[in-house]
């Protein structure tokens, strides 16, 4: 069992921030930035999270009857209670059949929603699953390690289950300090505890659905893996021995935008994707977590 993706939108914001604004207000450069990570520039919010995710909800085009499940991924919401999804079931008038929740696995958290829509919907039933993110919100512009890294964004689509290959991997290895934010704090990070974790861990996860599928990396069509840095892509690509052309990027554009990075990247990319194809999806993020995905498109 599988999911068909019925429609894939994204929110364009317009405070575009290019590496030149750091370079003004801490001691780095744009060489820095772009070597170490393959970021030139990312957008700032001045919306909330439910501000994009509801306004990107409305631009979504499904069946009110056919949706039992609305889930919102997001780390760094304005918004405790209602959730956000239920904001947007009250907002869009949903049917009331419907499970609405937000879920907050930082950088892993559409692929996780996606794990999760896939084992909840029966057949014909449909989610809409969103990612929004406003982390220019909770960083500290005066740590140069993680303030240069970040973008702020939302994008979200609608599934309904299908019939097709689907197979999946998801793994939490406990971790309090490589990733962390309490709230009123700023996200705190061992930037390179992650990289090593990144390039460790996501070949194992994608070459477990290689295993458990029977396909062969050859006939892999695209990979759509969270966009966090350049090299981390390059290093996954080259231990699992699956060409870089195959990975889609657009980190050098978005920054990492944590959960909505795999949605903003599918939004951009998504007239590549032909019916049949192989696609894997791979984030990972706080936890420390990683999901993945091979299905059929
Ligand atoms: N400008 C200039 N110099 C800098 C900057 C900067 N912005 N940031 C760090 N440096 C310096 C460091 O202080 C260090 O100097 P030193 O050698 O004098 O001590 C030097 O550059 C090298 O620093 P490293 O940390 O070794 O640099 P590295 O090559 O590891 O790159 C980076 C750092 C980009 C953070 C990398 O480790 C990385 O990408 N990590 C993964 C981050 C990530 O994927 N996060 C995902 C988060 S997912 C989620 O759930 C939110």
């Amino acid at each position: 069992m599988g999911l068909k993706f019925l429609d894939i939108k994204k929110i364009d914001l317009e405070n575009k921030i290019e590496n030149e604004y750091f370079t003004k207000i801490l001691d780095t450069s744009d060489e820095w930035i772009k070597s170490r990570t393959g970021i030139s520039s990312r957008y700032f919010a001045k919306e909330s999270v439910s501000d994009m995710a509801v306004e990107l909800a409305n631009k979504l085009n499904f069946d009110r009857e056919k949706i039992r499940l609305v889930l919102v991924a997001s780390f760094t919401s304005e918004r405790i209670l209602p959730s956000v999804a239920g904001l947007i079931n009250e907002k869009l008038n949903l049917n009331e059949n419907c499970l609405s929740a937000d879920i907050n696995m930082a950088c892993t958290g559409f692929v996780g929603a996606m794990i999760l829509a896939e084992r909840f919907l029966r057949d014909g039933e449909c989610a809409i699953l969103i990612a929004a993110e406003k982390i220019s919100s909770v960083l500290d512009f005066s740590d140069r390690t993680t303030s240069v890294l970040f973008g702020d964004g939302c994008a979200g689509v609608v599934v309904e289950k299908n019939n097709k290959l689907w197979v999946t991997d998801e793994k939490t290895y406990g971790d309090e300090k490589a990733l962390s934010m309490r709230k009123g704090e700023f996200v705190s990070m061992q930037g390179k505890d992650v990289y090593r974790f990144a390039v460790d861990k996501v070949p194992k996860s994608i070459e477990k659905l290689f295993e458990e599928s029977g396909i062969e990396k050859e006939d892999i069509d695209h990979v759509f893996a969270h966009q966090a840095n350049i090299r981390i892509l390059d290093q996954i690509s080259s231990k699992l021995d699956l060409d870089i052309d195959k990975f889609m990027v657009n980190v050098d554009k978005h920054g990492n935008t944590s959960a909505a990075s795999v949605p903003i990247l599918l939004a951009e990319k998504k007239e590549f994707l032909k019916d049949g194809d192989k696609v894997i999806f791979s984030a990972f993020g706080a936890g420390l977590s990683i999901c993945s995905v091979l299905m059929e498109w």
